[in-house]
């Protein structure tokens, strides 16, 4: 079995390029699931339902988040309307939405538990991830052995504990939030496919997916600046991960991207 993980979509170019790009790569990498973040569809900053239902409509499976989910406030009234959609599980107890879900693989019909957890260090700080992931598994017992978190973190030290804290115990730890893709992808020794960080898709000519200028006038002056999504060509930063659906082990993780609107 395989699912295809896709870093943080940024605004309108990476929904574009998600949506022209993805039938091709699950055709060719024959993913039986498509995980992506979305906390970064609507102009750079949260989701709407009309982007969420784009993201969907565009092949994507599950919908992970972040901590830019309650950037559109409709978002608070309209996650529970899709089951397809997690934010972090580790927000206190009585914030809307969920923080797992169980969906079907394309292909055999395998229940597929998806996670989504915030790291604390340099982020607000939230509920404890590891012990929220813990008890998350607890709760799951024996519904599934497949299992997929997204670790939306910002310091790489806090994600590699995460992957040895789970290791063994669910198929993939990928990283998300950084916008920048790592090149430590690998299977740890118990069966869990792990990597630092996806990276995004979004245009790569900007800074981490916004327009360079506001980001710089910034930086150099420290006055406010409204951020945009920048324009240009998008890169589309993806993981693929192998496992054997019975014992929710992984056999392999490849990165791969892909360009859109490049000349
Ligand atoms: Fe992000
Ligand atoms: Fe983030």
């Amino acid at each position: 079995m395989r699912i295809l993980l896709v870093g943080d979509v940024v605004g309108r170019p990476g929904r574009r390029a998600v949506r022209a790009l993805l039938p091709q790569v699950v055709a060719e990498t024959g993913a039986d699931l498509v995980v992506a973040n979305g906390e970064n569809a609507a102009g750079g900053f949260g989701l709407t339902r009309e982007t969420t239902q784009e993201l969907l409509d565009s092949g994507i499976d599950v919908i992970t988040t972040g901590n830019h989910i309650w950037d559109r406030r409709e978002m608070l009234a309209c996650i529970d309307e899709f089951p397809q959609m997690v934010r972090p599980a580790n927000y206190p107890p009585g914030t809307p939405g969920q923080g797992m879900t169980v969906v079907r693989s394309r292909k055999g019909g395998h229940p597929v538990a998806v996670i989504n957890l915030m790291g604390r260090t340099f982020m607000t700080p939230l509920d404890c991830p590891f012990r929220t992931a813990d008890r998350l598994l607890e709760e799951l017992g024996e519904a599934t052995r497949i299992v997929v978190v997204d670790f939306h973190a910002e310091a790489t030290a806090e994600k590699v504990a995460m992957g040895w804290h789970l290791d063994g115990r669910v198929s993939v730890v990928f990283g998300t939030h950084t916008h920048v893709p790592t090149a430590d992808e690998r299977v740890l020794p118990g069966g869990t496919a792990y990597i630092t960080d996806l990276g995004m898709a979004g245009p790569m000519d900007g800074i981490i997916g916004m327009a360079r200028e506001p980001v710089l006038r910034h930086l150099l002056t420290a006055l406010p600046h409204r951020f945009e999504v920048a324009a240009g060509p998008s890169r589309v930063d993806m993981a693929l991960v192998e496992l054997d659906p019975r014992t929710g082990r992984a056999h392999a993780i490849q990165r791969l991207h892909r360009y859109f609107g490049a000349d």
